[in-house]
């Protein structure tokens, strides 16, 4: 019988929901999904979860620690730099190994019209003068960044309605959960007049039908370029994260 791993998976992503799904049944794995608390009814976790923050990188080194964890990975959400930071900080000091489970960002493909900015504030920018029908799926974060530009109608979709909705003259909310449909996106847009799209850099495939959707209408996207995450060791596939978690398991 193999040694028993004990986990700890910053989660709040698809892609920590597929490994929590890949580890559901296995008895030589212990794990635990950790969520910041931030969406008020979160899909339920098929293996035991915990929510709220740690108290910074001191807090989950010690959480860590006396919790007795072999291994971290840090599957949260590419803009989610702080936890991400206190992740790579918390290994350093607690000696417990760290996987960042990533998603590639998206690249353009023929027809699509993107324009990358560097900052959420660079995207309002970009917008321009002109009033236009902007859908936004970035989420409820850094949405008052808008307020700057209100000629503009924004359609917003997030999960749960954003407080910051309220500084938008002009708006409709659409709340939602990905993975969304390539169908389905393609009906929204059209059926409201999306006119530009701007979303973060986020990767991954659940919430890609929008570009494709998007690329097909002929409506240009602005994309928020992703905060660079430097010096951890990185997969971007389930496989390569179960290989590495076999990798760590304690020896006998
Ligand atoms: N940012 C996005 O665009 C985005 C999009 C989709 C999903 N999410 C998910 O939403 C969550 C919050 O994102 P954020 O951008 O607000 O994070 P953040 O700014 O990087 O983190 C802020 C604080 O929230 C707590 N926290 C964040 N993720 C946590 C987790 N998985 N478990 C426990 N505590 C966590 C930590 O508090 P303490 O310092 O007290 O430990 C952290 O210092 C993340 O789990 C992320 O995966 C974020």
């Amino acid at each position: 019988m193999r040694n028993l791993i004990r986990i700890l998976i910053l989660g709040g992503t698809t892609q920590a929901s597929e490994l929590a799904r890949a580890l559901v049944g296995r008895a030589d794995i212990s794990p635990l999904l950790s969520l910041a608390g931030r969406t008020q009814n979160p899909a339920p976790a098929p293996i035991p979860c915990r929510i709220g923050g740690f108290g910074g990188a001191e807090g989950l080194a010690r959480f860590l620690r006396e919790e007795k964890f072999d291994a971290l990975i840090d599957a949260t959400h590419p803009f989610a730099a702080q936890i991400s930071a206190n992740a790579r900080a918390a290994s350093a000091t607690s000696g417990v190994p760290l996987l960042v489970f990533s998603r590639p960002a998206w690249e353009p493909g023929e027809g699509d019209q993107w324009r990358e900015v560097a900052t959420m504030v660079d995207a309002v920018t970009a917008l321009g003068e002109a009033p236009r029908r902007v859908f936004l799926t970035q989420g409820r974060l850094q949405l008052a960044a808008f307020a700057a530009a209100p000629q503009h109608f924004y359609f917003v979709r997030a999960i749960d309605e954003p407080e910051e909705l309220r500084l938008l003259p002009q708006h409709k909310f659409i709340s939602a959960r990905g993975p969304f449909t390539l169908e389905g996106e393609r009906e929204l847009m059209r059926g409201e007049g999306i006119e530009i799209l701007v979303s973060k850099n986020s990767g991954g495939g659940a919430t890609a039908a929008k570009l494709v959707a998007a690329r097909e209408l002929h409506i240009p996207v602005i994309l928020v370029a992703r905060p660079e995450a430097e010096g951890a060791e990185e997969a971007s596939r389930l496989d390569e994260v179960l290989d590495w978690i076999e990798a760590h398991r304690p020896a006998p």
